[in-house]
């Protein structure tokens, strides 16, 4: 008899959370991990603000690709791989985050990636900055983040559009060189969901991205 009441308060409790704050909403098209939703797959989304949180969530399977994150740590050292494991040879930022003399990033890494060595390049390779860290943190900071002129380099929300649409650092994530994984989908689609969540309010989730 326990067991019963039991069981029915778990059932009642998980309907309820089913239920949720957010009412109903359409379901979002099934894509495969390399795939990104595009702006279209949101427009069933009523609500203007949760609209942008939904675009924000989706441009996040981007942000937190270990191509991104790898580059944005929270520490002096840039991470690697998949894994995130601490670079290979050792390096550290250093003074202006070009890493110090003798050991500087682009000593190794050139403006394309080296096939025969597998060191990747691009553009301008450099750690962003600390206070543009992305490792440990929720999307909803990392969000809070990207919108705050104190901590994205002074750029307006077109200029964030505009960076991650077209800067050639961010482009490498997809063309990342030896058996590296891509970032999902194209730059030019991410661009196409950033603009979208600035164009609906750039409003940001609170939760973790799923
Ligand atoms: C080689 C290192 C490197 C990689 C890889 C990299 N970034 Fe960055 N990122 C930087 C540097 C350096 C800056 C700061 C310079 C600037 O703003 O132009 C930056 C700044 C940014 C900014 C601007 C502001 C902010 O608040 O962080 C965004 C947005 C961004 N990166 C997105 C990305 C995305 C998306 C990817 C992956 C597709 C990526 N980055 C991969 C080094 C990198
Ligand atoms: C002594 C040479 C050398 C120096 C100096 C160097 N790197 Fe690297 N870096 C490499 C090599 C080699 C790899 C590739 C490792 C692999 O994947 O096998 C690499 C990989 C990376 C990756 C990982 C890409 C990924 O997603 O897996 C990042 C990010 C990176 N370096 C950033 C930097 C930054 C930023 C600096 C300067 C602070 C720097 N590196 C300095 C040799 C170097």
């Amino acid at each position: 008899m326990k067991g019963l009441v039991l069981s029915t308060l778990v059932a009642a409790v998980a309907a309820a959370c089913a239920g949720g704050a957010g009412g109903s909403r359409p379901p979002l098209r099934e894509v495969g991990p390399n795939e990104l939703r595009s702006p279209n797959d949101f427009a069933g989304i009523e609500d203007e603000a949760e609209r942008s949180r939904a675009l924000f969530v989706e441009a996040g399977r981007v942000l937190k690709h270990a191509r991104c994150v790898n580059c944005h740590p929270a520490g002096d050292v840039p991470h690697q791989r998949e894994s995130l494991e601490l670079h290979d040879p050792p390096v550290v930022r250093g003074p202006d985050d070009h890493g110090v003399v003798g050991m500087e990033c682009t000593s190794c890494h050139q403006d394309k990636n080296q096939w025969q060595t597998r060191v990747p390049g691009a553009p301008k390779w450099a750690l962003a900055p600390l206070e543009m860290a992305w490792v440990g943190k929720s999307l909803g900071q990392i969000c809070e983040q990207l919108k705050d002129t104190k901590r994205n380099g002074g750029k307006t929300l077109a200029e964030i559009v505009q960076h991650t649409a077209h800067d050639p650092l961010v482009a490498w994530g997809w063309d990342p060189g030896a058996d590296r994984q891509p970032a999902p989908g194209t730059q030019a689609q991410f661009g196409a969901l950033v603009e979208a969540w600035v164009a609906a309010g750039a409003h940001c989730p609170e939760e973790e991205a799923r």
